[in-house]
């Protein structure tokens, strides 16, 4: 209801044409106030509407009053309203009446006034109407910026069929379409396609700029491509970049990519090189640590930024108890949530999890599921899901078999739900428990998840699945492991197969015996290829499972090898028969 008497309203504001107010009778014009009024930014949307219909009131609208208007809404908040959707139709509505009113007096011939609307329908998230706008204007009225808007609106939306089918069929492409592009496909996180995009404007003879190479450093930082990332710091300083100016946002994406990679040397250097410190780059750099394992560091660094009078906001506290969590700190952990409020910040869903997470590993798992179930709002099952790791870890059946199954009800289509409880009841030799959750499994044709890992090397990203065979070097990597299970056997190397028994599940197992997971695959593709003095960095998708993580320390040993795995929670840096993370993960 009050969404419908706004727009109510706001057509009363557009169609009854009010007197003008004294001394506004004159024709617009730059000078005017009432355009001056409306060319201000940010204001409500109510606003902007009751302008123009002053505007319109006291003469003809032109060009400049649309494209003034149209920009207005673009940036406009929201009225203050009962619930947020009344607020965004809203804006819909009035988007659609400053549209009517800019065909009505013609404007939209102009295309810096299309653009705007372009620029409107996108910033709504109306892609279909900005399309449809798009698609009748002809295309000498449409200049690289109507593109422009396209590809980046479907990008930001993360429709990245529909931005890259505007790309191509471009006449002309600048450094935004480019970057547009890239965007929208670290926003769809197809990184590897950002990183071909990329390459391909750097052909084309684009120098890039701070906005694209903040892009092209998240599609790093995910992949775990250092060579890449560090090609962009290298870029950065020849260009003076941030020197000058001081961009943040790319500085913290600097530190955020080495964090990401497993560079903490280089990260807390351009950490500590940052003139103008704001809260995401302390984030970035405390999450960093916690991630590696130097959760003592973080803890530290999150001190010290209180020290400094720098306000800690909700994602500072996500990664303080992060770290709280990797270090084992309980009672910190717990004393930092208790301060939350006193900082301002409200704890929410993940800030519970988070503390579950800290009870949990720390083997108090009756605790912490009285966490999840008190909290006041419902854990995602993500929540329950760690918890459910934490009860396997320790072996907690009672917590183990409640969760479990709750995780099954929660996600009847995630096969992982089924491996963990599945893993639980076998470890513990209830197996007809154990056969039972199996036969549910495949009753209701649940899937895992495929195993993915990257490795970067000579400026290409591999990726591989588990069992994967599609690799050119797949013979020789395969040849490989099976040599490397034989040595690390003589070593002491039994197989896990405690979470490896359901793992024969997967689909793309099935058929072969020879199945490694993705992680193995990659690690025997960076010994093979990448020199002794350079570590071995590998990025996976999921969390590594017990058994490669046995084997992972056990191949730092015997080959005298440093491995750096991210896997989905944290990082793991192998290095002589020892892991970062001190089997704690
Ligand atoms: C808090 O920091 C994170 C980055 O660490 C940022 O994404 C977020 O927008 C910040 N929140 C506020 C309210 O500023
Ligand atoms: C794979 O399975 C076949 C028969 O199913 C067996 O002959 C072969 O030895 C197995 N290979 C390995 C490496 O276990
Ligand atoms: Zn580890």
């Amino acid at each position: 209801m009050p969404a419908h008497s706004h727009r109510l309203r706001f057509l009363a504001a557009l169609v009854g044409l009010r007197p003008a107010a004294a001394g506004f009778s004159t024709a617009p014009s730059r000078g005017c106030p009432l355009h001056a009024a409306l060319a201000r930014r940010g204001g409500p949307v109510a606003a902007a509407l009751t302008l123009y219909s002053r505007i319109r009131a006291a003469a003809s609208p032109t060009p400049y009053t649309f494209s003034l208007l149209l920009a207005s809404l673009a940036s406009s908040s929201s009225p203050r309203s009962p619930s947020p959707d009344a607020g965004v139709s809203d804006r819909h509505a009035a988007a659609g009446l400053a549209h009517a009113q800019a065909l009505k007096w013609g404007a939209l011939a102009h295309t810096v006034v299309t653009n705007c609307l372009l620029k409107l329908y996108c910033s709504l998230g109306l892609l279909p109407a900005a399309r449809r706008v798009f698609d009748t204007t002809g295309a000498a009225a449409l200049d690289t910026v109507s593109w422009n808007t396209m590809v980046s609106g479907y990008g930001k939306s993360g429709d990245l069929e529909a931005a890259r089918e505007v790309f191509v069929r471009m006449p002309e492409r600048s450094l935004v379409s480019w970057s547009a592009m890239v965007d929208a496909c670290v926003r769809a996180e197809d990184f590897s396609e950002a990183l071909r995009v990329f390459d391909r404007m750097m052909e084309e003879g684009f120098r890039p700029d701070a906005v694209v190479l903040v892009s092209v450093l998240k599609a790093c930082a995910h992949l775990g491509a250092v060579e890449r990332g560090q090609w962009v710091h290298r870029y950065l300083e020849a260009e003076g970049f941030g020197r000058r100016s001081g961009n943040v946002m790319l500085e913290t994406a600097l530190v955020d990519m080495y964090c990401k990679c497993g560079c903490m040397e280089e990260a807390w250097r351009v950490f500590n090189g940052v003139r103008n410190h704001d809260v995401v780059l302390w984030n970035a750099m405390i999450g960093g640590l916690a991630m590696h394992g130097h959760g003592n560091h973080a803890i530290e660094l999150f001190r010290r930024m209180l020290e400094k009078g720098f306000v800690p906001n909700e994602s500072t506290f996500v990664v303080v108890l992060c770290a709280c969590t990797h270090t084992g700190r309980v009672d910190e952990g717990k004393e930092i949530f208790r301060s939350m409020r006193d900082h301002g910040v409200e704890p929410r869903r993940e800030h519970y999890g988070c503390l579950a997470d800290l009870l949990g590993r720390a083997g108090l798992m009756e605790e912490a599921e009285v966490v999840l179930l008190d909290m006041p709002m419902e854990p995602h099952a993500s929540q329950w899901g760690a918890l459910m790791s934490s009860c396997l870890m320790h072996n907690n059946i009672v917590v183990g078999k409640r969760v479990g199954t709750k995780l099954i009800e929660l996600e009847p289509d995630d096969g992982g739900r089924y491996v963990v409880l599945f893993n639980l009841y076998a470890v513990n030799g209830l197996w007809e428990d154990a056969k039972a959750v199996r036969r549910m499994m495949e009753e209701r044709g649940a899937k895992k998840e495929t195993g993915l890992s990257f490795i970067e090397w000579n400026g290409l990203v591999h990726e591989f699945r588990s069992g994967d065979t599609r690799h050119p070097q797949t013979r020789m990597i395969y040849a490989l492991l099976e040599d490397m299970e034989q040595r690390l056997q003589l070593i002491g190397y039994v197989k896990d197969t405690s979470q490896v028994l359901m793992d024969m599940y997967d689909e793309e197992d099935k058929g072969s015996n020879l199945s490694y997971h993705s992680e193995r695959l990659a690690l025997a593709f960076g010994i093979l290829n990448i020199p002794h003095d350079t570590p071995i960095r590998i990025v996976k998708n999921l969390r590594v499972c017990r058994d490669c993580h046995v084997h992972a320390k056990l191949v730092s040993k015997l080959y005298q090898r440093e491995i750096i795995v991210r896997d989905r929670h944290r990082f793991h840096l192998f290095r002589d028969g020892v892991c970062s993370c001190n089997d704690y993960w």
